[in-house]
């Protein structure tokens, strides 16, 4: 086994595992059983950083990880965050949980149908006194009296800003209930928390190669770590382009790429996820064993930047002559 990547997270003057572990399904499409496996999984072979919030998992996600890390806290980071909460689920649907999560191990292709399904997370308001019972009902459910990283869950561009929710945010670090502040969501809003004045030092945000978001936000001159999402959600898109242009495929056949179309493209969006994250966190939801040993690989042999880039601009001009919207315009 090889040593993981480190990076180190200025805001908490300590290093973390360069991939961390994305939680929004643990306790949803992955069951606590299971999930706890692959947590544990996950530790061992050297990942630190864990993503959770308290819609995550149908607002199981929390109590999950808190009982995995109740005897390795201090050698884990933990995310959370305050500003989405889980639908209320019916008493039918959580019987039928168990029932979808045996259903998707046989049939793995009902998954799309199976998150229509589910009730989705709504966001609600941020107010002082929402992320002070918030992060109390956090912690209790994390089994910790800190959180390493409190985000703001889908802010808005008002919210980011207001002096309440500042001061709140103030208090809770003073107090010591998180040791640093971040802003997961929207990259505009994002980019706005960035301001010198306000209390954010992550920003969690999507950064693929047709969503490249971490382009535009490192031109700020502050401080901040990025932690990054959203990399198998392109994986369609992209079979399709290197699939449809021979040019693309061969220009990945040259940096080293095998496989079919799926793997060549599994391949490149984790390479491309890390290589332009290399001095943040990349989050993957890796439940499957298989899933988690192949993203750690890939960090073994990265590609140079500008060749994933090169790529990257082909499979994005590909797609927008593509999309029929676009045709119509010229
Ligand atoms: N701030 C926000 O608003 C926000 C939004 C979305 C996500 N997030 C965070 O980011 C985390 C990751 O979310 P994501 O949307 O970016 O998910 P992702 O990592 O793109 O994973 C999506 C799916 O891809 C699968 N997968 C993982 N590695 C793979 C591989 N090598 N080959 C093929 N499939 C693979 C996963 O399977 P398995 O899990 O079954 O192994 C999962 O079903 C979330 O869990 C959450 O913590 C935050």
């Amino acid at each position: 086994m090889f040593a993981l990547k480190t990076v180190c997270v200025d805001a908490l003057g300590e290093s973390v595992s360069s991939i961390g572990f994305g939680c929004a399904s643990l306790g949803g499409r992955v069951g606590a059983r299971r999930g706890t496996e692959a947590l544990e999984r996950a530790y061992h072979a050297g990942i630190t950083w864990y993503d959770v919030a308290p819609s995550y998992g149908d607002g199981m996600a929390e109590s999950i990880w808190g009982q995995f890390a109740s005897k390795k806290r201090g050698s884990v980071y933990v995310c959370t965050k305050v500003g989405m909460r889980p639908s209320d689920t019916s008493a039918a649907m959580r019987l039928l949980k168990p029932l979808a999560r045996a259903s998707l191990a046989v049939f793995p292709g009902i998954q799309p149908r199976l998150s229509g399904m589910r009730p989705e997370p709504f966001k609600v308001p941020l107010s002082a006194e929402l992320i002070k019972t918030s992060i109390d009902d956090s912690l209790r459910r994390l089994r910790t009296d800190y959180i390493d990283v409190l985000a703001l869950h889908r802010p808005t561009r008002k919210e980011v800003v207001r002096e309440d929710i500042i001061r709140a945010l103030e208090r809770i670090v003073q107090d010591g209930k998180a040791r640093a502040i971040s802003i997961a969501g929207n990259i505009d809003v994002g980019i706005d928390g960035l301001d010198e004045s306000l209390p954010y030092r992550l920003l969690q945000i999507a950064n693929n190669p047709l969503e490249p978001n971490l382009q535009r936000s490192k031109k700020s001159a502050r401080s901040v770590t990025f932690v990054t999402y959203g990399s198998f959600s392109t994986l369609g898109p992209l079979v399709a382009s290197i699939g449809a242009k021979k040019e693309i495929l061969n220009g990945l056949y040259e940096m080293g790429y095998r496989g079919d179309l799926t793997e060549i493209a599994a391949a490149f969006v984790v390479d491309y996820a890390l290589a332009t994250n290399s001095a943040g966190v990349t989050l993957f939801s890796m439940f499957r064993k298989d899933h988690l040993g192949f993203n750690l690989r890939r960090l073994t042999r990265l590609p140079a930047l500008h060749q994933l880039n090169r790529i990257s601009v082909e499979i994005s001009n590909e797609l927008r002559q593509n999309r029929p919207d676009d045709r119509r315009l010229e």
